[in-house]
């Protein structure tokens, strides 16, 4: 949440191209901007309007925003400064103890602006100034403050960019002529391949040929310059009206790919995985939102094997997790940064349990804490709803229970999600029927349930539709209340599952507008497969059209819904 950035240049640039940055960021955060040169202060609320102004500049900060503390307002907007401007600072993360710090310089007769938590950063380092140097007044700041950050701090009269980093994200990006500092790689992987990650409590100085990393004492640090791959020219929009049906329709490709790299780079990272998976006498997954969903898929997956596993929301996972050192903990994420997830396994990592990882954002921060990683290979995702990373996801869970003895051709798969994208017009016309309601439910038993899940949170995000996605067999039990005549209920029925058909038709004997999403049998929706591994994947792709089109006809803004960010760094 919130995306930072820093540019320090040895050509100058101009105000678009510096923005022009920010916004491959955006997705981290949308509620306001800023940007800071040394002569010129933006700070406004809504999505990123690249200013038309000529200006140019070799040093810059910006900042994008989703709110924590302190209301969607052009004052709460980053970058924020200290009473002399001297420092101006952008921020990602939480400070835990502003409040104090805030009562303290307020004491010293620091004047604030702002309601943030942020804005102390500024004040702060103004204070420590009066009797320290800069490099001293940083170890001061990692040994002083509470809880996370990445900070991009400048002062007025240098030419370098401070950079200090505890749990939210920050890497330095090695450009040609320039360095760019950055919340993630998106920033500069359309023009470097190299970066420096910062790992927690060390600092940098950043010049445009130069930096210098330290740890938390102040000791300067050798860092390694990691080589990464991206493929760039996925991230453009290209002919499609947005990101979200840009990503689903790369579906089938990025199956594709995933699956060949299991026979080719990522082969021996497969093989450690299921060896150390086979090791250990527990197997728990963590994860959040989608993510969840798709690792409840792997549990559902691997006890059809027999194989006893568990899967947590990161979010309880300290309170629900029992964890010894023969436990092996999965965590299964888009970003790879998400706070819930980290801190989870910050817990795992004290109890000894051994953590490996599924990840699309190669080098991320779950990465870089895994024994083992498998890389999602999705590509970049835009849109804020996950989508073709949640398919990529659930294939490498198949992959993983196929080793176990789970029955499944993969091969099929990426010819079988295309078969579903065709039904498109299909989807379409259900959309245009239920857009206006309230209400919608979303039935699944067994494998299904997961994916009623998935659909229901697909809805609820684009299409701003309360739904819930439950067990079939709960509904009796309490929700059926709610169905009335006409209520929307979306039931997912694999291979004639009974069970799932009886809680179909007592819905139906209470007026609901059942929509059946079904194999083996004549549905408003037919998933083209047999098998119960495929039928999770095609069920949820259903869903992600379903709400594609209902958000389109409510004109909403399907890639960047309210109050969302696609990367949640705070808990
Ligand atoms: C999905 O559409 C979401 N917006 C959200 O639930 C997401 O899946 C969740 O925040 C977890 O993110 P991660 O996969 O990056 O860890």
């Amino acid at each position: 949440m919130c995306g930072i950035i820093g540019l320090i240049s040895e050509q100058e640039f101009t105000l678009k191209e510096a923005f022009m940055k920010l916004k491959k960021l955006e997705y981290r955060g949308y509620d306001s901007f800023g940007y800071y040169d040394t002569e010129i202060l933006i700070k406004k609320t809504g999505h990123i309007d690249i200013p038309r102004k000529n200006k140019k500049s070799k040093i810059a900060i910006l900042h994008t925003r989703w709110a924590t503390h302190g209301g969607v307002t052009d004052y709460n907007a980053h970058p924020h400064q200290s009473c002399d401007k001297n420092i101006t600072i952008v921020h990602n993360g939480i400070i835990e103890n502003y409040q104090e710090l805030k009562d303290d310089l307020i004491k010293r007769g620091h004047k604030f602006r702002s309601e943030t938590d942020s804005e102390v950063v500024a004040h702060y380092f103004e204070e420590k100034l009066k009797t320290k140097s800069i490099k001293e007044s940083c170890v001061d700041f990692i040994n002083e403050i509470k809880g996370t950050f990445a900070v991009l701090l400048i002062k007025k009269d240098e030419n370098r960019i401070y950079a200090l980093k505890r749990d939210s994200p920050l890497v330095l990006g090695i450009c040609n002529n320039k360095n760019i500092l950055a919340s993630d790689i998106y920033a500069f992987s359309d023009i470097s391949d190299e970066a420096i990650f910062f790992e927690n409590d060390e600092f940098a100085i950043v010049e445009k040929d130069n930096y210098m990393f330290f740890d938390q004492h102040g000791k300067k640090i050798n860092k390694k310059i990691q080589k990464f791959l991206w493929e760039q020219e996925e991230s453009e929009k290209k002919k499609f009206r947005h990101y979200m049906i840009k990503e689903i329709m790369e579906e089938p490709k990025v199956v594709k790919r995933l699956l060949f790299s299991f026979k080719t780079e990522q082969k021996s990272n497969f093989n450690k995985f299921i060896e150390l998976i086979k090791k250990s006498k527990k197997i728990l997954f963590i994860a959040a939102g989608t993510s969840y969903h798709a690792s409840l898929l792997g549990v559902y997956y691997l006890h059809e094997c027999g194989i006893e596993a568990q899967t947590l929301i990161a979010s309880e996972f300290r309170h629900f997790a029992t964890i010894d050192k023969e436990t092996i903990v999965i965590a299964v994420t888009q970003s790879g940064e998400t706070m819930d997830v980290i801190d989870g396994l910050k817990y795992a990592q004290k109890k000894r349990a051994k953590i490996i990882s599924i990840v699309n954002v190669p080098y991320s921060t779950i990465q870089r804490m895994s024994e083992v990683s498998l890389n999602i290979l999705a590509g970049q995702e835009v849109c804020v709803a996950a989508t073709k990373s949640f398919v990529n996801q659930v294939t490498i869970l198949l992959a993983i229970a196929k080793e176990f003895g789970f029955k499944i051709n993969l091969d099929t798969l990426a010819p079988r999600i295309e078969s579903m994208l065709k039904q498109e017009n299909k989807i379409k016309k259900i959309a245009a029927e239920i857009y206006m309601k309230n209400d919608i439910y979303v039935l699944g038993r067994g494998l299904s349930y997961p994916v009623a899940r998935e659909v229901a949170l697909k809805i609820k995000e684009i299409s701003y539709i309360h739904a819930e996605g439950m067990m079939g067999g709960e509904l009796k039990h309490g929700t059926i209340a709610l169905i009335e005549k006409g209520t929307p209920v979306i039931a997912l029925i694999s291979n004639k599952d009974y069970d799932m058909l009886s809680n179909a038709k007592e819905v139906e004997a209470r007026g609901a507008n059942v929509i059946k999403v079904a194999n083996e049998l004549n549905g408003d929706i037919n998933v083209p497969t047999s098998n119960d591994g495929k039928f999770g994947v095609l069920a949820a792709i259903f869903g992600q059209l379903l709400t594609y089109h209902m958000a389109l006809e409510r004109n909403l803004p399907i890639d960047k819904p309210r109050n969302l960010a696609k990367s949640v760094t705070v808990k």
